[in-house]
């Protein structure tokens, strides 16, 4: 219990809009309302689709959505105390369980709000609010509030997926040839491919545009200094580590769960990552983790996904209809699948995942190597705190740990751990928004047995 409570005490503060200045609290104060105003500005734009496809009823579902989104708006203006959701789903009591754990670890004198808060945790309710709004308000229940903005960042890095395809392809076709080096050179390409495409999230730009234009590899190069931790050397030998000799004397490969982030260029990097995982031999399963509600405005949810491969698949062009194809049939034959859980969506740290969702936990667990990919799942693998740079990742991580795992981030959020002495205090110097303007990244990895 003693040696219990000296550990807790050891984990820093969260990072909170209470610092004036801070990332967070620009982010609260500047970021979520704009994000907020773009949400009610894109259903009143939509107010013409609801009469067509609903009547009236439509459009006084608009109107009562908006109403609710404006009142969200004004209390975090204000900030005003966090109010618990009265929309009964799934996950509408674990919401509210946990806003009276953040009231017992503020103390009774002061109610939780927006800016006292963990930064985590308000961020996270808002999008889960903007959710309840639209569920309160059928027959509009299942509008994506961001779609709009997700099907655009897709176009708009047509070039970039056409290029990425073309390459995957033209690889396909000499996989045969391949030495082990070879094959290695690939995933490290690819891995660095799948990182970068993490550059182009819509929370970030606020929901401005924000899509890839150059050719993704051969930027690859170029970036390559800007990766301040490179642990790929050790996901390589934890997916070849992972193959086993099978009952036919052949090696069968292990199994990868990828835990996505955005929709858009991102996810094609990541399809592409997974396609050649499994084409390559070096995994035999992909699982991919989503969203089940809107997120964090281009976070990928099971529409995106089957519509991203839709899309690939319907191209005019001949490299990326036929990586469609090919994902398709993943799809069907059961090698890759598409899951998802409440879990993702909720505040909570990582490190309580065994606690407050043993069944996903459980499920990780079966993996061979879990990638995260994203700011924000770094932010929910550290506990999004206070750490000073060179705490090891291990330590961050505070338990966590299903399997070995790997997080795949270009920094969007000041919270870098893992790093060399001296590293952090150069980067303040040469660049000092280095940890939010997007321009670095990370591939930090992690094994269970690793814990310290
Ligand atoms: O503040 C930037 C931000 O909204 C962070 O809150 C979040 O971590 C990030 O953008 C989202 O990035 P990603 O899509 O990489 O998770
Ligand atoms: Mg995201």
């Amino acid at each position: 219990m003693a040696a219990n409570q000296s550990l807790r005490q050891l984990v820093p503060p969260s990072l909170s809009a209470k610092v004036e200045g801070s990332f967070a609290y620009l982010t609260v104060r500047d970021r979520l309302p704009t994000i907020l105003t773009r949400v009610i500005d894109t259903i009143h734009r939509n107010k013409n689709k609801f009469f067509e496809e609903f009547g009236e009823e439509g459009v006084q579902a608009e109107k009562r959505t908006i109403g609710f989104l404006s009142k969200l708006r004004n209390e975090l203006l204000t900030d005003k105390p966090i109010l618990v959701l009265c929309d009964g789903l799934e996950d509408t009591d674990s919401w509210n369980q946990y806003l009276q754990r953040q009231q017992r670890l503020l103390g009774e004198q002061d109610p939780v709000s927006w800016f006292k808060s963990p930064w985590l945790y308000i961020e996270c309710y808002m999008y889960r609010r903007i959710q309840e709004a639209i569920w309160l308000n059928p027959p509009i229940s299942d509008f994506d509030v961001f779609n709009e903005s997700k099907t655009q960042s897709f176009f708009e890095s047509q070039q970039a997926v056409i290029s990425l395809c073309t390459y995957l392809q033209g690889f396909n076709r000499n996989m045969d040839d391949l030495s082990e080096t070879q094959l290695m050179e690939q995933f490290h390409k690819l891995l660095q491919v799948s990182l970068w495409g993490n550059k182009c999230d819509l929370s970030i730009s606020a929901g401005m545009e924000n899509s890839q234009k150059a050719s993704p590899i051969d930027s690859l190069s170029d970036l390559k200094s800007f990766i301040l931790v490179d642990d790929s050397n050790m996901v390589w030998s934890a997916l070849t580590s992972a193959q086993r000799p099978g009952e036919d004397g052949k090696t069968t490969p292990g199994r990868v769960d990828i835990v996505l982030d955005n929709a858009g260029f991102e996810l094609v990097t990541d399809l592409v990552l997974a396609n050649f995982l499994v084409s390559s031999g070096l995994a035999r399963e992909v699982r991919f983790h989503g969203k089940s509600i809107p997120w964090f405005v281009s976070d990928v949810t099971a529409h995106d996904f089957q519509w991203t491969i839709r899309q690939t698949l319907a191209a005019n062009h001949k490299w990326m209809s036929k990586s469609g194809v090919q994902w398709q049939s993943y799809v069907q034959e059961g090698v890759w699948s598409y899951h998802d859980h409440p879990f993702w969506t909720m505040p909570h740290e990582y490190c309580d995942m065994a606690g407050d969702a043993p069944d996903l936990y459980a499920t990780l667990q079966g993996a061979d190597l879990i990638l995260f990919k994203g700011d924000l799942n770094y932010r929910k693998l550290t506990g999004d705190r206070e750490w000073d740079h060179m705490v090891p990742f291990d330590r961050a991580l505070r338990g966590f740990g299903p399997a070995p795992l790997c997080s795949l981030r270009t920094l969007k959020a000041n919270i870098q751990v893992g790093l060399q002495p001296g590293q952090g205090e150069n980067l303040n110097t040469q660049d000092p928004s280095w940890m939010t303007s997007g321009k670095y990244a990370v591939v930090q990895f992690s094994s269970p047995h690793r814990e310290q």
